[in-house]
């Protein structure tokens, strides 16, 4: 009985994080770096050297990512081995996704059964099938952040897929869509971190590559780059990937860093090097009980 005040007393003025969200604020920056370099060690479906070979051309400085000048004159994937990669099951899951989404903000997205079903099989895949996933969840349960696996996945479903409205009233985008396939807002080229949306719409002619002005010191995959680049004409002044990591991986540290820290920046270890992932939570509409989707996840170019 005497527990109970202390209880009420650590809910409402110390521990104002756990009620809502289980005990992240128990989770130190060392453990996010641990768990994160358990992730990369886990992850076997990141590109290895010769199934993903960049030409990255143009260097340029902080100072001159806005100038629109394309100085690269051929694509910045110089060839990915698809028929190794994408044929895995959860690069097949994302592929499958990628199409679904209007990337216009103002243009509201609506789902067939099928796509919806797409969206179960992308996080059955990536979270449910792979030993990374498993580990993922393990972690965030051991913190008392999920009961359950489907706790878990319910809440990833939510978080990335769920519809808010950015522009326009209209449900038009998800954390997924922004992140991943990448939106058109204003005039210009918004969210869009995930390589292989990069060299699908690059290689079908969609996307030109100008110049990058960050990669990172990774010697194999993934490698973080700053791209400057054009989707049919819309620009994006500095557009951050973990270049060559899996889907799983990106979805993993992005939802890890989302879960763990968010609206902050994150700080992960990837192969031994320090790297910092920036998310963002979208503070205009809610699920479940006040739970925010999330907004933009990407990694963070210095
Ligand atoms: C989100 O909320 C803020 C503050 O209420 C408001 O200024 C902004 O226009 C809203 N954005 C959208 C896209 O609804
Ligand atoms: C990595 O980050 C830690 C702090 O989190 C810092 O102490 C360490 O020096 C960094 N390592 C490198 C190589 O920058």
């Amino acid at each position: 009985m005497k527990l109970l005040p202390v209880l009420a007393l650590c809910v409402t003025l110390f521990c104002s994080g756990y009620s809502s969200n289980g005990g992240r604020n128990a989770i130190t920056d060392a453990e996010i770096k641990a768990l994160s370099e358990t992730l990369y060690s886990l992850d076997s479906n990141k590109a290895s050297a010769s199934q993903l070979i960049l030409d990255t051309q143009a260097l340029v400085p902080n100072s001159e990512t806005s100038l629109k000048k394309d100085l690269s004159p051929r694509p910045l994937f110089r060839s990915v081995d698809e028929k190794a990669l994408f044929s895995r099951p959860t690069y097949a899951s994302l592929l499958a996704l990628l199409d679904n989404y209007h990337r216009m903000t103002g243009q509201g997205e609506d789902f067939s059964p099928q796509q919806l079903a797409e969206q179960d099989t992308f996080l059955r895949e990536t979270m449910s099938n792979t030993k990374l996933g498993r580990e993922l969840f393990t972690f965030l349960q051991s913190k008392g952040i999920y009961a359950s696996e489907k706790a878990f996945i319910q809440d990833l479903k939510m978080m990335w897929f769920g519809l808010y409205s950015r522009n326009n009233k209209q449900q038009d985008s998800s954390g997924f869509e922004h992140v991943f396939a990448g939106e058109i807002k204003g005039g210009k080229v918004s969210g869009f971190h995930n390589w292989v949306q990069f060299y699908l719409l690059e290689k079908k002619g969609q996307l030109n590559y100008y110049s990058h002005s960050f990669d990172g010191p990774w010697t194999s995959y993934p490698d973080v780059l700053g791209m400057q680049f054009t989707w049919d004409g819309y620009f994006k002044q500095i557009g951050s990937s973990m270049i060559g990591a899996s889907p799983e991986f990106d979805f993993a540290v992005f939802s890890l860093c989302y879960i763990t820290r968010p609206g902050k920046q994150c700080r992960v270890s990837v192969g031994g090097k320090n790297l910092s992932i920036q998310t963002y939570t979208w503070d205009n509409s809610s699920y479940g009980d006040g739970k925010k989707f999330l907004a933009s996840a990407y990694p963070v170019t210095p």
